[in-house]
């Protein structure tokens, strides 16, 4: 942390400790708690604050719900950004709809022009995947680059190099940078308010990009918790079986990224020999070749990023 942004928390620290004697100083430390107050008041969804600064995520809060309006632009556009009975538009007392909360989708049209063969600026998901960071998997660095630079780091419309194509932003445009995004006026935020706001990102309940998408961006439904570690399920578990020949399951076993596991059985020392057909996959078959016995079968998984994980099955061997 530098030491510009200590300074600021121990302000707000202070701010907390404050008493009733007045002067200037005191005054806006006051004003701060009123934002932190504030903040929390009006954030329209469950916060998760396990780990979290109370104070940088209230005005975080208030930065993104009150200050920034980031949710007028960040959920899915007019139609849905409000409860059916909460829109304040049409005189009914506020609510937002914490289905849509964040979770990006305003399609802004095609861009510079709606009659030309040009992508359309659309806004992005800011609620945290299931790593628990927000926008998606962004580290605070990355985020105070992309709001200090206006660059578009997942780079979804490059500049056009030839003709436009749907795709490409034309010149004068960079396509390197986020368009319609006030990052302009954001960029001059302190880095403890930026700090803020990307504490407030972190707390927010997930939103899916698409329902039907078969990886999954959250965790649990609504959660903003990591989701399950890889984990190996090894079956059966202490079965009693009759045949030479059985399936071992380990079909149950979690991949942390949704992505495809690989599978590998193997006989650990100890247990009567068997021979294992298709070791490579989840449900292997084996041959009890030694007898009556119990035996055992250790299965090691590993994920698209080379964790791995273990179980064991077991069964005991009562045939002839
Ligand atoms: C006027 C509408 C508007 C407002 C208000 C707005 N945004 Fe955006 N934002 C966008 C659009 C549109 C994009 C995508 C731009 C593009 O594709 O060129 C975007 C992109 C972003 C990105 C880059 C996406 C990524 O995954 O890194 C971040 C971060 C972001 N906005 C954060 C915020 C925050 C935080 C606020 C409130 C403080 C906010 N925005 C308010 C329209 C807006």
């Amino acid at each position: 942390m530098n030491k510009k942004l200590l300074n600021a928390l121990l302000g707000l620290w202070l701010a907390s400790s404050a008493t009733l004697s007045l002067n200037a100083q005191q005054l806006l430390d006051q004003e701060s708690q009123n934002k932190i107050a504030k903040g929390y008041q009006v954030a329209p969804v469950p916060l998760n604050a396990t780990g979290k600064d109370p104070n940088l995520l209230g005005y975080g809060s208030y930065l993104v719900n009150v200050v920034g309006e980031c949710n007028g632009c960040h959920s899915g556009g007019p139609q849905s950004e409000y409860m059916p009975n909460g829109n304040p538009y049409l005189k009914q007392y506020p609510k937002v709809n914490p289905a849509t909360y964040l979770g990006g989708g305003r399609d802004f049209g095609a861009f510079p022009d709606p009659a030309g063969p040009f992508p359309h600026i659309v806004s992005r998901n800011l609620t945290p995947d299931k790593t628990g960071l927000p926008m998606g998997g962004d580290t605070l660095q990355a985020f105070f680059n992309t709001i200090r630079t206006g660059m578009d780091m997942d780079k979804k419309h490059p500049t056009c190099q030839g003709k436009p194509d749907g795709k490409c932003l034309p010149a004068p445009f960079a396509g390197d940078l986020l368009q319609i995004m006030p990052w302009p006026a954001y960029q001059n935020m302190t880095d403890l308010d930026l700090t803020a706001i990307y504490t407030y990102l972190s707390a927010i309940p997930c939103i899916e990009d698409d329902p039907k998408a078969t990886v999954k961006r959250c965790g649990a439904p609504g959660s903003t918790t990591p989701g399950p570690a890889t984990t190996a399920v090894a079956g059966p578990k202490n079965s009693n079986v009759f045949a030479r020949q059985i399936q071992l399951d380990g079909t149950q076993s979690i991949s942390s990224d949704g992505k495809p596991l690989t599978f590998a059985w193997t006989i650990p020392s100890g247990s009567p020999a068997a021979s294992i057909q298709n070791a490579n996959t989840a449900t292997p078959l084996v041959q009890l070749v030694s007898g009556r016995g119990i035996y055992s079968f250790l299965l090691t998984v590993t994920d698209s990023a080379g964790k791995t994980a273990t179980d064991t099955a077991t069964v005991n061997f009562l045939g002839n």
